[in-house]
């Protein structure tokens, strides 16, 4: 399988364009479901705390990055992979809403660590915006710290709407790197995208696939019988054609390879274009507006 592009953040610091989404994932699963994902060809993993699963996911990379010369036998494609080196593979979790706070979010970072076993954590973002918790600058000043001292290589948040972002970039010293929101086909976050470019802050879309609600759409289905592909690695392509950062979940081997096998082939312009007309500004998730 070919591997997934990587692309900079604002500080240099490189990211598979496509990862493995790991909402709703039980925690009995997810080392797992890691462990396939990676046998596929996946590098880059998004956790959260809140989801409960931090301890699969780094059972599994501790177990893929523990030596450096060998084999590791996956259950994914059946092919033999080498150990991996910490550098290979990109790892991000989350704080929770109820961790929001400068000392509430050193102590929850802690707790991500020793759950996910790893020495330093490449992404670390804020899980929503809270506002009214009227929190987040301070949440956000605590990830900062973490970023001076070489605790995570990136930092950033999820869920920001153009005010919150705006309320941030006043008071921050460090530019995020990526605002993980919710995008899919019905959801395209135009506005969104164009300030994110404005401001050099990545794109990464939640929900990436409208929970597999969008794969019913026609438009989208035509274009998979046109390209002989499925309507899941139509969409995701999309994403990684408009630059997204895109994390599919699945929950079992033959769809985990099916999202990652996007890298032999090309949408058009003209239906690249004809995507961008299926927008029906439909929310899968919560807005962020209402969740505290
Ligand atoms: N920051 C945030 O607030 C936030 C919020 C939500 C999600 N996220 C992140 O974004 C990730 C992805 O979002 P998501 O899990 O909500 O939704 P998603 O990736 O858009 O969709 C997942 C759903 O699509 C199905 N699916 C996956 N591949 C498929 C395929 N090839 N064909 C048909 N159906 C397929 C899955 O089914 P099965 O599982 O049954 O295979 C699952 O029901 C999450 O896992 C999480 O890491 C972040």
């Amino acid at each position: 399988m070919k591997p997934s592009p990587r692309i900079s953040l604002n500080n240099g610091v490189l990211i598979d364009q496509l990862g493995f989404g790991l909402y709703k994932v039980p925690p009995g699963e997810a080392a797992t479901l890691v462990n396939i994902a990676l046998g596929e060809g996946y590098r880059h993993f998004d956790t959260a705390a809140m989801y409960g699963n931090e301890s699969g996911v780094g059972r599994a990379i501790g177990g893929a990055v523990r030596h450096t010369n060998g084999v590791l036998e996956t259950g994914g494609s059946g092919e033999a992979m080498h150990w991996l080196d910490r550098e290979d593979v990109f790892i991000t979790t989350k704080v929770w809403n109820d961790d929001q706070g400068y000392d509430a979010t050193l102590k929850a970072f802690d707790a991500s660590m020793v759950n996910l076993g790893l020495e330093y954590i490449d992404l670390y973002l804020i899980h929503w915006p809270c506002p009214a918790r009227g929190l987040f600058l301070e949440t956000y000043k605590a990830m900062e710290t973490l970023y001076r001292e070489g605790k995570v290589r990136a930092i950033g948040v999820c869920n920001f709407q153009p005010g919150h972002l705006e309320a941030l970039m006043e008071y921050a010293e460090v530019v995020p790197a990526v605002n993980q929101i919710e995008l899919h086909p019905w959801l395209q976050q135009s506005r969104l995208r164009t300030l994110h470019e404005q401001l050099r802050i990545r794109t990464e879309a939640w929900s990436p696939l409208g929970r597999g609600q969008v794969l019913e759409d026609p438009g989208i289905k035509d274009l998979a019988a046109k390209y002989h592909r499925t309507p899941a690695q139509i969409v995701i392509r999309w994403h990684i054609q408009l630059g997204n950062i895109v994390i599919p979940k699945a929950s079992s081997a033959p769809r985990i390879r099916e999202n990652f096998n996007v890298f032999n082939f090309e949408l058009d312009a003209e239906d690249m274009d004809g995507l961008s007309t299926l927008e029906r500004h439909h929310r899968t998730g919560s807005h962020p507006d209402n969740v505290n």
